[in-house]
């Protein structure tokens, strides 16, 4: 039987660099029937995979524009510096421009923009190439060890038999490591504690049924799928003890923009006495937004409602309102579940 170490180090990855300076991803489009692992070769390529969520998940895209700007800029080695410089800036800016509203994204390209903008000027291309390579490296890294430490705090808020809904995927898809919102899951799994964890669906894209329901079946967690609008039922009936989802950008009150759907359970949970808590790591805390109205929340487009899997199941020209996050009142977290510990209301980052 494995141990606790070796059942987490089993958990599947979203993304990872090798030592020929090659960037892969796992396409999550395709499960949870395929499982398909793609080289990324051009900056146009990660745009696309982070576009169309073949990478997602606040952390990972993080990780993957990081790893994107690296991988778009080894064949420029023999630039003068003030041309490589350029081709930095303008990678950067256009992978940043790929999705809105996952702050990771950003925050890991202003990083390496940054260091980049620093990088003595006596220095050349291949040497900064290389400092930005160990910078994305250390980004994913880090990320790592964030996601076992939000996993080890979170844990101790699950019991025995809990019940834990969680909405769209915040696990080890989503980051470098093994989650924000499912680590706590994985690290309570682990150590032998049995509880019932629920997977909404989550509409439109089904990253709740495709994503979070093969994680945590493949873990051997219990795990009971539900259908978006079946959430408030459950709570009513008791089954939920708590609920635990991710962000992709907390502001500095505490308001958090997750997937769509989060605001209304969080409003559910209020009304049934539910814990409603947000995992995630301290880089997803945005403390230049100071509150939900200064985010900015991703529209897509019309045909991820208007078509399932290719099949259409609405009229073509019906008219679509399709956010792909929401803004969940602070007023609703009862903690965020963090890599430097739980932190309760009321919240105000940038004096924590
Ligand atoms: O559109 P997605 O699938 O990228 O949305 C992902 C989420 O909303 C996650 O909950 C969030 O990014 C946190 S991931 C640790």
């Amino acid at each position: 039987m494995k141990d606790s170490e070796e059942l987490l180090n089993s958990i599947p990855k979203a993304l990872y660099f090798d030592d020929e300076d090659r960037f892969f991803i796992l396409d999550q489009t395709k499960l949870p029937t395929d499982e398909v692992i793609e080289e990324q070769i051009s900056v146009e390529q990660v745009y696309d995979s982070i576009y169309k969520l073949k990478v997602r998940g606040a952390p990972a895209i993080g990780i993957a524009g990081a790893y994107g700007l690296v991988i778009s800029l080894k064949n420029s080695l023999d630039l003068n510096l003030e041309s490589f410089l350029d081709l930095v800036h303008k990678n950067a800016d256009y992978l940043n421009s790929s999705r809105p509203t996952a702050v990771n994204l950003s925050w890991a390209l202003n990083k390496l923009s940054k260091i980049a903008d620093e990088f003595p000027k006596s220095g050349n291309s291949k040497e900064l190439y290389k400092t930005l390579k160990d910078e994305a490296i250390a980004i994913h890294k880090s990320d790592i060890k964030t996601c076992r430490q939000i996993g080890e705090f979170g844990a101790e808020l699950i019991k025995q038999n809990d019940g834990v809904l969680t909405l769209c995927n915040a696990g080890a898809l989503a980051t470098g490591g093994i989650g924000t919102a499912l680590a706590p899951m994985y690290v309570a799994w682990s150590k032998g504690k049995r509880f019932k964890a629920y997977s909404s669906e989550t509409r439109p894209l089904l990253q709740g049924a495709r994503i979070t329901c093969w994680e945590l079946n493949k873990f051997g967690v219990d795990t009971t799928m539900i259908a978006d609008s079946v959430s408030s039922y459950l709570m009513k009936l008791g089954r939920v003890d708590m609920i635990v989802v991710g962000a992709d950008r907390v502001a500095n009150n505490g308001d958090t923009a997750n997937k769509i759907g989060t605001s209304s359970l969080a409003i559910n949970a209020k009304y049934y006495g539910v814990p409603f808590y947000i995992a995630c790591p301290y880089s997803t805390i945005d403390i230049n937004s100071k509150s939900g109205a200064d985010i900015v929340v991703e529209e897509r487009g019309k045909e991820e409602l208007i078509y399932i899997k290719g099949q259409q199941i609405a009229p073509k020209d019906i008219k679509v309102f399709n956010p792909a996050f929401d803004v969940t009142d602070s007023s609703l977290i009862a903690g965020f579940i963090t890599e430097k510990g739980i932190i309760y209301p009321p919240y105000n980052f940038s004096k924590s």
